[in-house]
């Protein structure tokens, strides 16, 4: 009986941390997107804004740490130096595109 209590408790714990970035917050990261100028290529490849590319069906990321792991690439690319906070930051903006729990 102990253990199904136990068990319901993690369950309701689960289900209230919805968002895998709990630690990042999603304001900072959108300040941190257009200080990299993250959405120019996003833009000159899918148009738009290019948060297109978040949303493509053939989307690469579909996991919070694929997130993080592309975040990482793409920072590499343009030598953003991101540290591990600033990813958790950017990981909770571009969530609002890709609704990953
Ligand atoms: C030099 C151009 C360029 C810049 C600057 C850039 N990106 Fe990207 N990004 C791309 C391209 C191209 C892709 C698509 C890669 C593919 O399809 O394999 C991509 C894809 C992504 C994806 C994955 C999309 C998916 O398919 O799910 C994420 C997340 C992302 N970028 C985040 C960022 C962030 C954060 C920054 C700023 C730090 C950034 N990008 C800056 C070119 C860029």
């Amino acid at each position: 009986m102990k253990l199904i209590t136990a068990l319901m408790l993690l369950c309701a714990a689960t289900a209230a941390s919805a968002t895998p970035f709990p630690d990042g917050d999603a304001r900072t990261g959108e300040q941190l997107f257009e200080q990299h100028k993250c959405g120019g290529c996003h833009a000159k490849k899918m148009g738009g804004d290019g948060s297109a590319i978040f949303t493509r069906l053939n989307r690469k990321v579909n996991s919070a740490a694929q997130l993080v792991d592309h975040i990482h690439i793409c920072g590499g690319v343009v030598d953003a130096n991101l540290a591990p906070q600033d990813k958790q930051h950017l990981g909770a903006y571009l969530n609002r595109f890709y609704n990953l729990k």
